[in-house]
């Protein structure tokens, strides 16, 4: 199950914020948030147009992360309204439910005062106590200097770079930085690398090449 502890922190704006697990009732305020941010344009990979669900679809969403002990959906919360949701979704194959990607997005008025750092700490405080999650990815647009430096706040590092990859329109495109970092980069170094196998030859014959 995808839950933390409620934990209070105050911004450097000295508002008082509440960071908790998002419930099915947050899907209102949820939505009111994502649509902030993907109004402005600039930074996430969706449009409003993309965002097309409704209430109830985000409802059943919130549930699916509280029942999958692989998913967190975390909302801050200030005066009892909803201003910042943090997802983590890790993959659903057998092979990949180790690592996940994890998005963050603030309400415009919000931001620039610790409240990104302070879902980062709830959220990367998950990451660590779940065994199920090894590696978590951020993925940012390289013109989104504030994720970025977030990221690598919180200790990400820079894996890999795809070139011209979201089209923002006509001629303009985005490279997307893919940040990660490792849960417990200790018992990684403990692992030895798997070694390739020989290609399979059936009695001793040589493989042709055209
Ligand atoms: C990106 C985002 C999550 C950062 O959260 P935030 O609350 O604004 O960030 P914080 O105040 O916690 O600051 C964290 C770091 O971001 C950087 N940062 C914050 N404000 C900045 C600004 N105005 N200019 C440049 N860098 C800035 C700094 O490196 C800062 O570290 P510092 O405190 O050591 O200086 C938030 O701005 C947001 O939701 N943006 C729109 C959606 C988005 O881009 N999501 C990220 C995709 S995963």
């Amino acid at each position: 199950m995808g839950s933390v502890d409620p934990c209070t922190y105050t911004l450097s704006s000295n508002e008082s914020v509440l960071v908790r697990t998002a419930a099915p009732d947050d899907a209102a305020g949820i939505i009111h948030v994502m649509k902030d941010v993907f109004e402005e344009r600039d930074y996430h990979l969706s449009v409003p147009d993309d965002f097309k669900g409704t209430e109830e679809e985000q409802q059943a969403w919130i549930q699916k992360f509280i029942d999958d002990p692989g998913k967190l959906m975390l909302v801050a919360e200030k005066d009892g309204v909803v201003v910042a949701v943090l997802e983590f979704e890790n993959d659903y194959r057998q092979r990949m439910k180790h690592r996940g990607t994890v998005w963050i997005s603030i309400l415009r008025d919000m931001r620039s005062r610790d409240l990104g750092t302070a879902l980062g700490i709830s959220g990367w405080r998950w990451v660590q106590n779940n065994p199920l999650i090894e590696k978590v990815y951020m993925h940012v647009l390289h013109t989104n200097t504030r994720s970025l430096g977030l990221c690598k706040k919180m200790g990400f590092v820079e894996e890999a770079r795809l070139h011209h990859d979201v089209k923002l329109g006509p001629g303009q495109y985005a490279d997307v930085v893919i940040l990660s970092q490792h849960a417990r980069p200790h018992e990684l170094a403990q692992v030895p690398p798997v070694t390739a196998p020989s290609p399979a030859r059936e009695n001793g014959a040589v493989e042709k090449h055209a």
